[in-house]
């Protein structure tokens, strides 16, 4: 298969969410500390009638229909998710019945692979690239895959509640799709920290070392960045020499035409940087770590001399070229210099993928593609031919930055049509503001309800658009029950 990657994508997160600015207030944080210092406007919520489960529901229903897809073209279902309800049952068996049953008359389709992955922020992507690599692989059976991201994100009370949100976003995946893969553009960081983990297994809210979970996420950027450059310049002189190999003959030797593929690197200036893509895209636990984040990649093409640093920004970032890699990471002018000398940069390209992580928060394995969903969004009619650079997060730590092409695509599966199926602008306007009281009321409510059983909730849908999924009842054996509005 040629060209896999993401044919289409459907977006949901709970019409119910809190101003940051108000919350500020509620808590007593200084004002700008959470607008201004994380750089967030607004936060989704699920209430008691809406879970990980539900919304994955909502999001994989909505993508069948508004794409037309008949559940037996599915051949493999994958979930992301850190949000455990059962310690053993995956979130995707709750999804089979979309699919085990169509007509009552007609069987209908549970030859499905896959199951939930589970690392923090990152399962949606360990998700994703499981089903890509199924798609390029020899066990293909020529259906389509689907990738369902779904997380509720809730911290205890103290700084980092809020840095919560809510989402599931669904994903079909196949062959000659308008956002496809540059496979072999991937560079990886994993390695074991204790920076945000759930051993409580009594409670929702993780344990977080926040500042640690920034220096880590930094450094695995870093360290993923590394990786990335690396393959890019490798393969373009693998490309450069199957070119020469091909117009000369064989009458060099590979390591003479190695040698003239690295020489030739050199001279073209191949090596990977900030210019080489038009969008880059960052798991977004609030935006400020975004800003970092972009800064953070300038200020390693400024080290490496790459063509993406102009005169102004060498100029602010010349006082740091002498700093360990240690104390690059713990130097706040060194943060600030380089969010200043990479505002521009930012502006073009990140700024228009921060707009649903803004205002709906922290979707842990959603995020990332929630950030992807609001680049469709804002500049769906002039991204074909552009690459995306995308880097993807998840505490403990594993982390990845892959790199996808765009292209206008045929409808159903075209860029345009993905931007009106998931309709964010529609989907923001239509929400529902709580207030900070009521949004602490409702997460006492769900403390008490996490690994509870024999209870009923409300069932009140009224603040759910039609075809939303919604919680009705947990009974005595901690069964979940669903009903669609
Ligand atoms: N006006 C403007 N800016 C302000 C104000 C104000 N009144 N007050 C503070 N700020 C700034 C600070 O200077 C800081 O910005 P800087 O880093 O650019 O200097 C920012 O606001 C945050 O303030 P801090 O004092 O650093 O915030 P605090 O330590 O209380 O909490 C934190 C922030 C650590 C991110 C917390 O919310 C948290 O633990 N969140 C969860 C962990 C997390 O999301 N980690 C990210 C990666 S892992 C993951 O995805 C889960």
């Amino acid at each position: 298969a040629k060209n896999v990657g993401i044919l289409a994508m459907e977006i949901y997160f709970p019409p119910t969410f809190v101003q940051q600015e108000a919350l500020e207030a509620h808590d007593g944080a200084s004002k700008g500390k959470y607008t201004i210092g994380l750089g967030q406007d607004c936060m989704a919520f699920c209430t008691e009638v809406e879970d990980v489960i539900s919304m994955s529901l909502t999001a994989v229903t909505s993508l069948l229909e508004k794409y037309k897809i008949d559940p037996k073209q599915i051949g493999r279902l994958e979930v992301g998710s850190e949000t455990v309800i059962d310690k053993s049952k995956s979130i995707k068996t709750f999804l089979m019945p979309i699919f085990e049953v169509v007509f009552s008359t007609e069987r209908g389709n549970t030859d499905i692979e896959g199951v939930d992955s589970t690392n923090a922020c990152y399962g949606g992507t360990a998700a994703l690239l499981n089903c890509v690599n199924w798609v390029e692989s020899s066990s293909w059976d020529g259906r389509y895959g689907l990738v369902v991201c779904t997380d509720s994100a809730v911290y205890a009370e103290g700084p980092a509640r809020p840095t919560g949100g809510a989402a599931a976003i669904a994903m079909l995946i196949g062959p000659d799709a308008p956002i496809s893969f540059e496979s072999k553009f991937r560079g990886s960081h994993m390695s074991h920290a204790y920076d945000f983990y759930k051993p409580n297994l009594t409670s929702e809210y993780p344990v977080v070392d926040g500042r640690l979970s920034q220096t880590c996420y930094l450094m695995a950027l870093d360290s993923c960045y590394k990786s990335f450059c690396h393959k890019y310049v490798r393969t373009e002189v693998q490309e450069t020499v199957s070119i020469f190999l091909y117009n000369y003959g064989s009458q060099f030797s590979p390591n003479v035409a190695s040698t003239f593929g690295y020489r030739y690197e050199r001279l073209e200036g191949k090596q990977f940087s900030l210019s080489d893509a038009d969008y880059f895209i960052f798991h977004s636990p609030y935006n400020k770590l975004v800003q970092k984040s972009f800064a953070r990649l300038l200020f390693n093409d400024f080290l490496r001399n790459a063509s993406s640093v102009d005169a102004i920004a060498k100029e602010k970032l010349g006082p740091f070229s002498t700093l360990t890699g240690d104390e690059s990471f713990q130097s706040r002018e060194l943060e600030k210099a380089s969010q200043q000398a990479s505002k521009p940069l930012y502006d073009a390209k990140v700024q228009p993928t921060t707009l649903v992580p803004k205002q709906v928060g922290n979707t842990y394995t959603a995020s990332l593609y929630a950030a992807f969903a609001s680049l469709i969004h804002n500049k769906h009619s002039e991204l074909a031919g552009k690459r995306v650079v995308l880097f993807s997060y998840g505490s403990g730590l594993t982390a990845t930055m892959f790199s996808l092409r765009l292209h206008e695509g045929r409808h159903p599966f075209s860029l345009s049509n993905i931007s009106t199926a998931m309709n964010v602008a529609g989907k923001l306007e239509s929400r529902h503001e709580f207030t900070p009281k009521k949004f602490v009321e409702t997460l006492k409510l769900m403390e008490n309800r996490y690994g509870a059983k024999d209870f009923m909730t409300s069932k009140d849908s009224s603040l759910l658009s039609p075809g939303t999924y919604y919680l009705t009842e947990v009974d005595s054996m901690y069964r979940r029950f669903y009903a669609q509005k």
